[in-house]
């Protein structure tokens, strides 16, 4: 932990562009609850600059202990680090960055938010583990199948457009996971016990959806990752179907806790003033 007598310690999220970034807000409602004289700021670097940028931050000029890295840095902020640990190897891609005795560690906390997001927000979710539906094989999408296998879920099924992406996907992470074309959507539902959406889809006005979840067993949940909107035209047909439904908003706040917590020495809790705040804010700013 810092000494408060001592320069504050100072931590960051980068990314490019990154002023849509809500994580100084959650950043700085732990700060100010714990009293901390500790800050966290948005610092926006293109693509170009961020080998530079890196090398600040070990050689300690930049005065950061670390930060978070968000599109479109996760990759480079992954292979420029000193010591990504297991999780960040398996993804090609880093969060969460730390300085510890001199070396830059890298790890991922996306998997760690989806989880206790679900965990937090639909207890229960994984009292049946039978089989798990990812609708996308993007960058995000990654995170949830190997936090999804590392649960133990016995049948992790992505459905992409773009059908060669999920069949990577497929190939990184293992045997339990088996890649499908979107058109296979109801056929894969049959049994599940979790439907996740990781896409856009439905979002703009030149693309539509539409998924009859009763294939899927009693009780089963529906999410997204995506929390802007909160209620995603995905979750809101869910609803509509009598779904179970947890959106994907917690998955950012529960993120940001082991990052806090190495930076500065506490270990913050999501707390529903927190979520309130949050959604205040984006409400506010769009
Ligand atoms: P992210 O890092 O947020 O996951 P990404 O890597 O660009 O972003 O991935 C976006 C995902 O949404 C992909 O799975 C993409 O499908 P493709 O791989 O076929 O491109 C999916 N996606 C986006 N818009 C879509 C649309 N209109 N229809 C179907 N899938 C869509």
């Amino acid at each position: 932990m810092h000494d408060s007598r001592e320069t504050p310690t100072r931590a960051f999220v980068t990314g490019f562009p990154v002023r849509h970034s809500r994580s100084p807000k959650i950043h700085g409602y732990w700060l100010q609850q714990f009293g901390l004289a500790g800050s966290y700021d948005a610092v926006e670097i293109e693509p170009a600059g961020f080998p530079n940028f890196i090398v600040s931050i070990k050689d300690g000029s930049a005065g950061f202990v670390g930060g978070n890295v968000t599109i479109p840095h996760k990759e480079q902020a992954f292979a420029l680090a000193d010591a990504p640990d297991d999780l960040a190897g398996e993804l090609g891609a880093a969060n969460t960055l730390f300085l510890r005795e001199g070396r830059l560690c890298a790890t991922n906390t996306d998997g760690y938010g989806f989880l206790n997001n679900l965990d937090d927000r639909a207890p229960g979710w994984t009292d049946r583990k039978y089989r798990a539906v990812v609708l996308g094989a993007g960058g995000a999408s990654r995170a949830v199948i190997q936090a999804l296998r590392d649960r133990g879920f016995g049948e992790i099924h992505v459905l992409n457009r773009t059908v060669d992406r999920a069949r990577e996907l497929a190939d990184r992470f293992g045997e339990r996971i088996h890649a499908a074309p979107l058109g296979a959507l109801p056929e894969r539902l049959a049994g599940a016990d979790l439907f996740v959406n990781t896409t856009s889809l439905g979002m703009d006005d030149s693309d539509s959806i539409d998924i009859d979840f009763s294939p899927m067993r009693s009780g089963a949940l529906v999410t997204d990752i995506v929390y802007v909107p909160l209620i995603t035209p995905i979750l809101a047909q869910a609803t509509e179907q009598d779904m179970r439904i947890a959106d994907g908003l917690g998955m950012l706040l529960h993120q940001a806790v082991p990052g806090f917590e190495t930076w500065f020495g506490r270990r913050p809790q999501v707390t529903p003033e927190l979520r309130a705040r949050i959604i205040a804010d984006m409400e506010s700013h769009g």
